[in-house]
């Protein structure tokens, strides 16, 4: 086949920016253009006749080719995911997505596509093949609309933080300390020095707010989470911030504050694919339901949810209570729940005590219907002293913090900040049931490929 030299020239386009109006509106119907992207699906009419669904990320199109154009030997050996570039004019189509369609008069193959691609992947395909297969299944419409949301997602939590200026800083990732904990801390070789994996970012979060005010970051966090469940990564982004001059109640009102206005946020941007993907997000009401770690161990005990289902043993005062049964209180609840004043004893080295109960911490997790913990924070203890006493008491060796604390030494202050969880606010937005369905290749025990 050959392209007709008196054809218009064809102006290349993405599928996204399409307009389907008449071009004299600032349209595209009745015009040529050029796509370039891969075939998404397949459907022979005819032997003269193929429809092809053309993809190229920014959104999908249906192309029909007919005589010459589908009895080439490119035509006949084609796939799906095949790589095309396609001339052909913009038509409008009720019938079509989107309200267009291609019709191609001239088309190349760019890169083939074996026949075995309807092989690798089935509606049989278990979990793991699919996992194997990740980088192909991310072509799909609901992995890469998952994908191109989680995008949208990131860039409203960035506006959420600008518009209230904060500064981004860029923490290290390859750390000498710990965080939250010794047990799920990856060790690497770091040029012959013992070194971490970051757990969290918050530590040098909070030497950024003398520098800069209020911060935050977006970045890796690692934990060797040795439980694999539908909520764990060894490897998750985390949205951090850190504020000075504040208290508990600040704190617990701009955490508030972030969820629901980065679910209003994603309303408003998230369009078709929202649509497409959880129709349900509505705007959360606020104040959120508060419930301190004490009253949520009464909740369980009255409501039957068990330390221990098998022996029906119930939480006591101290008790972690951990997912399962959390999950459990929280979708009972069926809303949003701040429970904040964990016992220090079941919390981090840095949070502050709080001054009515020393056995207790100003600290919070956001529980979320469906997902459990989506962020966890803290007001921070910033008298020097009494974070030394918390290193002795935790075995810390301090000199490896000497920069953290120094930050108690050179014009302390109140301050508290707390980390969200990324991928379970993904889960949560998109009503997505497994947390590795949100990453673009989750990493958790088991797994270090694709
Ligand atoms: O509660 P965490 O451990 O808190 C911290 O790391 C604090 N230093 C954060 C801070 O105050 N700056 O973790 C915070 C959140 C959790 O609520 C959860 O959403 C997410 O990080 N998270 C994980 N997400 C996926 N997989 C894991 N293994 C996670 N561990 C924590």
């Amino acid at each position: 086949i050959t392209m007709d030299p008196s054809l218009p020239q064809a102006v290349k386009c993405k599928i996204g920016k399409l307009k389907c109006a008449p071009a004299e509106d600032g349209g595209h119907i009745g015009t040529r253009v050029m796509l370039q992207g891969w075939t998404h699906r397949l459907r022979w009419e005819s032997k003269k006749l193929l429809f092809l669904e053309l993809r190229d990320g920014t959104g999908y199109i249906q192309a029909v080719m007919s005589g010459n154009l589908c009895m080439t030997k490119d035509a006949l050996m084609l796939n799906r995911e095949a790589s095309v570039s396609l001339y052909g004019t913009v038509c409008s189509d009720e019938r079509a997505k989107g309200g267009m369609e291609l019709h191609v008069d001239y088309w190349e193959l760019v890169g083939s596509s074996p026949a075995e691609i309807e092989m690798i992947l089935t509606h049989e395909s278990n979990p793991d093949i699919l996992l194997n297969q990740r980088h192909l299944v991310i072509r799909g419409t609901k992995a890469s609309a998952v994908l191109r949301m989680r995008s949208i997602i990131t860039q409203c939590f960035r506006e959420h933080f600008f518009a209230n200026d904060y500064v981004e800083l860029a923490p290290p990732t390859l750390v000498q300390t710990q965080c939250e904990g010794g047990s799920t801390l990856f060790h690497f070789d770091y040029f012959g020095e013992p070194a971490y994996l970051t757990q969290s970012s918050q530590l040098y979060l909070e030497t950024g707010i003398p520098a800069v005010g209020d911060c935050f970051c977006i970045l890796p966090s690692y934990r060797a989470e040795k439980s694999s469940t539908r909520r764990h990564l060894a490897e998750f982004h985390h949205i951090e911030a850190e504020f000075a001059f504040i208290d508990f109640e600040d704190l617990l009102q701009r955490i508030e504050y972030l969820i629901a206005d980065v679910v209003d946020r994603v309303i408003e941007k998230g369009g078709d694919l929202l649509q497409v993907l959880n129709p349900g997000l509505k705007p959360l009401k606020r104040p959120f339901k508060r419930l301190t770690y004490t009253d949520a161990v009464k909740f369980c005990r009255q409501h039957n949810i068990y330390k221990d289902e098998a022996t029906q043993t119930h939480f006591e005062f101290g008790d972690d209570i951990p997912e399962g049964p959390e999950r459990k209180m929280t979708d009972m609840i069926g809303e949003p729940i701040l429970m904040i004043k964990f016992p220090m004893t079941l919390k981090s080295f840095y949070m502050k005590r709080c001054p009515e109960d020393r056995a207790l911490t100003e600290s919070v997790d956001v529980l979320i219907p469906g997902v459990g913990e989506v962020v966890g924070g803290s007001m921070r203890m910033h008298d020097y002293d009494e974070l030394m006493e918390a290193y002795e008491r935790e075995n810390i060796d301090p000199a490896p913090y000497y920069w953290f604390s120094d930050q108690r030494k050179y014009g302390t202050c109140p301050h508290g900040g707390y980390g969200l969880g990324l991928e379970r606010f993904i889960c949560y937005a998109l009503a997505q049931h497994h947390i590795r369905d949100v990453c673009l290749y989750p990493r958790y025990r088991g797994r270090i490929e694709p």
